[in-house]
């Protein structure tokens, strides 16, 4: 890599007790690139990411953003200055709706970008959502207009649900949700932590398709993700983690054919979504196979 990485993260280290789920692992990711991380369960990979996003403090390690260090930020410091992650099990506000979820991404970067003046700041904004003068009715049409556009992604998967609370949609729109709300913080990095885990077949391809075309935005994306046809076709690199460590790093058909890769899926029999079988499971073999 020649230019300065966009996130560059280094000796991340992370110990359970007497368990070390990360171990020493450095990371960079370029502007404009597509990184996923791949391993078997309990490799290490959320746990990573965790760390890197601010939703666990690491023991040891360093993360820079642009060359500013951001270690151990919390997480809405790391929305404000641009990292938007999504869970692998999802989480969205369920009584809110689609468009009151995907609303929350866009203030909460609308509130980093200003002034952070103690005291006077939140009074101003209190007076001003009494008040609402036009400058603030106005800002927020901008803003539903923009989670309009958002949601439009998606196809109709979500716009016509758009005044529904999220409790009421089906799991595979709650993950689009999710995406849309990281979307709205217009997102330096994205980080999208198995993103089509409990999707069938079909979804799944939708939603490889939604990341195909978040990819030739030209966004730099951080995938976490098991379905490794997936992983093959979208991916600019790959990094394979065993037991908290990289074991593997490189381009998708390089980092697929390592034996170290082939023998750390083996030992944990399938590349699987979850611990309880996600559809899409398959051997490594098996999805080198198929392409
Ligand atoms: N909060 C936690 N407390 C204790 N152990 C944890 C915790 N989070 C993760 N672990 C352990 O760390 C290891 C890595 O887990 P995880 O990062 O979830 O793996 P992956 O996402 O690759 O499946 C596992 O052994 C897991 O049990
Ligand atoms: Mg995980």
């Amino acid at each position: 890599m020649t230019s300065t990485p966009l996130l560059s993260a280094t000796g991340i280290t992370r110990r359970f007790g007497g368990i070390t789920a990360v171990d020493n692992v450095d990371l960079h990711v370029a502007e404009g690139e597509f990184l996923s991380v791949i391993g078997p369960n309990g490799a290490g990979k959320t746990t990573l990411f965790n760390l890197i996003s601010g939703q666990d403090r690491m023991d040891a390690g360093k993360v820079m953003l642009e060359g500013t260090e951001i270690t151990n930020f919390p997480p809405h410091k790391m929305a404000g200055i641009g990292m938007a992650r999504t869970f692998q099990h999802g989480r969205v506000f369920g009584n809110l709706t689609v468009m009151d979820n995907v609303l929350i991404g866009c203030h909460t970067r609308l509130r980093a970008a200003r002034s952070t003046i103690p005291v006077v700041a939140p009074l101003l904004e209190i007076l001003k959502a009494l008040i609402r003068p036009k400058s603030v009715r106005d800002e927020e049409a901008a803003m539903r207009a923009e989670v309009r556009e958002i949601v439009a992604t998606f196809g109709d998967r979500l716009t016509p649900r758009i005044h529904q609370p999220t409790y009421s949609l089906s799991y595979a729109n709650r993950r689009r949700v999710e995406i849309a709300r990281a979307l709205a913080l217009h997102p330096r990095l994205l980080i999208l932590d198995e993103p089509t885990a409990g999707m069938n077949e079909s979804e799944t391809a939708e939603m490889q398709s939604i990341i195909g075309e978040l990819k030739a935005q030209g966004r730099t994306i951080l995938l976490i993700e098991h379905k490794l046809n997936m992983v093959m076709q979208l991916s600019d690199r790959v990094m394979a983690m065993d037991n908290g460590k990289v074991i593997s790093q490189g381009k998708p058909a390089e980092v697929r054919n390592d034996p170290k890769v082939i023998e750390a899926y083996l030992g944990h029999s399938a590349i699987g979504g979850d611990d309880h079988g996600a559809p899409g499971m398959m051997p490594l073999q098996a999805a080198g196979g198929a392409e």
